[in-house]
């Protein structure tokens, strides 16, 4: 496995390797890798001769006051991960290579960033655009693979790579979860013991939307008012948002049918998870 921290000896790099002819699969991530991560690249290895894994911890998509700063951070043990998971490329680039002085360019997405968790961290997705912009550009793969655990970033970028036309084609891959139930995130580490076990109750919540949306229920409030109450029964559990929505336009579904999808956003102390599921789909 080749390590590239400068971003035009990256550049470089995959521009040689698509005029070869090599169909190069990317997943971005900001490292801290597990098995969600892992079950990304594993698929990007089918399905593409050259398979790249960047590690960037993005600084425009962390809001003031946002965990920056204490983001879990490990390139040895991740570099171990990716060379297992059979990475040809990794790209890992300092901030400032990235956002050099003089900055000014930045890809917003409208609409879609406007709800959910657009709402909550103003500024995240605008963020997140400009970097998965700027990594496809270094990168220039043929395809992209990104977690349906981030259910509006997946919806934001597929927006984002028609709009603009990137001749990328993105990949949404399903939610890896513990082995209880909660499901992967680089954050949590931060769970206190505690905290990790009320989490589950985000899992039990989301199962019990789809045995209500199965069982008839049609009402979203209704199933809505259900899982929150499920959430609320533990102490440290502060809710950020629960809504069900339409899958591709984020729009809010009064009556749930095939295509709603319940997306939650919950605070454990310090900590902020996401989570969703398809409601007709089992957990
Ligand atoms: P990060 O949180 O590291 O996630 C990288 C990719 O892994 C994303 O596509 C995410 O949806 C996926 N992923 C995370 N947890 C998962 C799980 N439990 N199951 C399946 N996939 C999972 O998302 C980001 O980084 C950043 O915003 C990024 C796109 C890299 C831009 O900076």
């Amino acid at each position: 496995m080749e390590i590239i921290n400068d971003v035009n000896q990256m550049q470089q790099r995959c521009l040689a390797a698509r005029q070869q002819g090599q169909r190069i699969a990317f997943v971005p991530t900001m490292g801290y890798l597990h098995a969600g991560h892992r079950s990304l690249l594993e698929e990007g290895r089918k399905r593409g001769d050259l398979l790249v894994l960047s590690i960037f911890v993005n600084p425009t998509q962390f809001g003031q006051g946002e965990d920056l700063d204490s983001y879990p951070r490990d390139l040895t043990r991740d570099s171990a991960l990716a060379e297992a998971a059979g990475v040809d490329l990794l790209f890992a680039p300092e901030a400032q290579q990235m956002y050099p002085r003089g900055y000014a360019t930045y890809v917003d997405v409208e609409g879609l960033t406007d709800t959910l968790c657009g709402r909550s961290r103003p500024g995240h997705f605008r963020g997140v655009t400009t970097v998965v912009t700027k990594l496809f550009t270094i990168v220039q793969p043929h395809l992209a693979l990104f977690g349906c655990k981030d259910f509006q970033q997946l919806a934001v970028i597929r927006r984002m790579t028609v709009d603009l036309n990137l001749p990328v084609e993105i990949i949404g891959m399903p939610i890896v979860r513990e082995a209880d139930g909660l499901a992967m995130s680089s954050r949590n580490v931060y769970l206190s013991p505690q905290e990790r076990s009320q989490a589950l109750a985000l899992v039990a919540a989301l199962r019990l939307a789809g045995k209500l949306a199965r069982g008839g229920e049609s009402s979203a409030a209704t199933i809505i008012k259900a899982v929150s109450e499920r959430i609320v029964s533990e102490p440290d559990a502060q809710i950020d948002y629960i809504h069900i929505c339409q899958k591709d336009t984020l729009e809010d579904q009064p009556v749930v049918g095939r295509d709603s999808v319940l997306l939650l956003a919950v605070k454990f102390g310090n900590t902020r998870l996401i989570d969703n599921t398809y409601l007709f789909e089992e957990v």
